[in-house]
């Protein structure tokens, strides 16, 4: 295994889908995972077998139609979960079982009403369990974020000397600042004597709006997957998003990391996503949003215009998006309108935009933006004035 790839781990279907009001059905799932095979992602996480029959079956068909990629199904460290898991995966070329249990105090206490070495002898018991069935077993110390690094460390050994393959580190509530959350892995990394064994995964919420802040401390102190969804989406603040950790990888080439992740798809799926689960994405989300290449400052506009790297560290293409905007708004200035004119076929003099440019700005203060047909009509009658005069 290359030591800088990074393994893209995408949960949209499994934790992504339990935002409410972004259920799919068993076709909607299938289209979505084998887009997500053509993006190249590692492993889809395509559900939680046991949780209903639907999630089940389209879990038992996505692992029928996707061939090349990782086909992973969530459980409990619950027997039964396992082996309807196993089932649901029987199909699959690359088989995952994902298992686990919560590890932090407030779990063991408060969600199990356990003691610590219970909880340990419960995650190594579900790792064995689905070494039964499958030799690729993930195991997830839920809440590790808010567990005490000494007990996470010990149960992190266990479950690898179990022969768990990937060890997922989740900050479930979105708690940790990333220099917690790569201390922590950092410290997994110089104190479980096995870790060389097990791919270290970072599964970071946004609660506090760090999840991939902490998802890329986790790389850089050692983990090489990030859990993520398409869009960030995900329960309450949702989930790392795996747009921003690629490009973040992408772009900051020194760090040395890569994954596979073929990023002009990103923005096509990103639409597919939003659109089959009804979730609209906010305009200024980062890489997919519909003003990540927007620019409408004047400042901005003529420093663009001049060279587009004086604004933009992505170009558009790379990530699937339509292209450069220059919006015109109140704010914009005369190179902007200038290019706005030129780009629907008027060449007009410098001596002309500065008189447009008076019109513009009064049309522009009566509206949010000044479209195309607002420059025509400007154009038009400008050009009529100047005939008579
Ligand atoms: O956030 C979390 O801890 C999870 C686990 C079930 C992996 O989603
Ligand atoms: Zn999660």
């Amino acid at each position: 295994m290359p030591d800088k790839k990074v393994f893209i781990f995408d949960t949209t279907l499994r934790d992504g889908e339990q935002v409410p009001g972004c259920k799919l059905n068993t076709n909607e799932k299938i289209e979505v995972a084998l887009k997500l095979e053509e993006l190249g992602v590692d492993i889809i996480e395509a559900g939680f077998p046991i949780s209903s029959p639907g999630d089940f079956h389209s879990v038992e068909e996505i692992s029928k139609m996707v061939k090349e990629t990782t086909i992973c199904g969530l459980s409990r460290a619950v027997q039964k979960d396992i082996e309807v898991a196993a089932q649901a995966l029987k199909h699959a070329a690359r088989p995952r079982i994902h298992t686990g249990i919560g590890t932090s105090d407030y779990h063991i206490r408060s969600k199990f009403n356990s003691t610590r070495e219970e909880i340990l002898a419960r995650g190594v018991q579900a790792v064995k369990w689905a070494k039964n069935f499958v030799d690729d077993v993930e195991f997830y110390a839920e809440d590790a974020g808010r567990t005490e690094n000494d007990y996470l460390a010990t149960v992190i050994e266990k479950v690898i000397e179990a022969g768990a393959t990937v060890v997922n580190i989740p900050d479930t509530t979105g708690y940790c600042l990333p220099h917690q959350y790569g201390e922590k892995i950092a410290y997994l990394v110089n104190h479980v004597k096995n870790i060389d064994k097990a791919v270290i995964s970072c599964h970071c919420h946004n609660d506090l709006g760090l999840a991939t802040a902490n998802s890329i401390a986790g790389v850089i102190a050692g983990a090489r997957q990030i859990e993520c969804t398409v869009n960030g989406l995900g329960e309450r603040a949702g989930n790392t998003s795996m747009e921003e950790c690629v490009m973040i990888l992408k772009q900051h080439k020194h760090l040395g990391f890569f994954t596979e992740i073929r990023t002009p798809l990103l923005n096509p799926i990103s639409r597919q996503v939003s659109d089959t689960m009804r979730m609209p994405v906010q305009p200024n989300k980062a890489i997919v949003g519909s003003n990540a290449f927007s620019h409408s400052s004047g400042i901005h506009q003529d420093g663009f215009l001049k060279n587009s790297l004086t604004y933009e560290i992505i170009s558009p293409e790379d990530v699937g998006a339509d292209g450069s905007k220059i919006v015109l708004t109140a704010r914009s200035g005369r190179s902007a309108l200038a290019f706005r004119f030129q780009k629907i076929g008027y060449d007009f003099t410098r001596n002309d935009i500065d008189v447009l440019y008076e019109k513009f700005l009064k049309v522009a203060d009566t509206k949010k933006e000044v479209i195309e047909s607002d420059l025509h009509d400007m154009a038009n009658s400008y050009r009529l004035n100047a005939a008579l005069a």
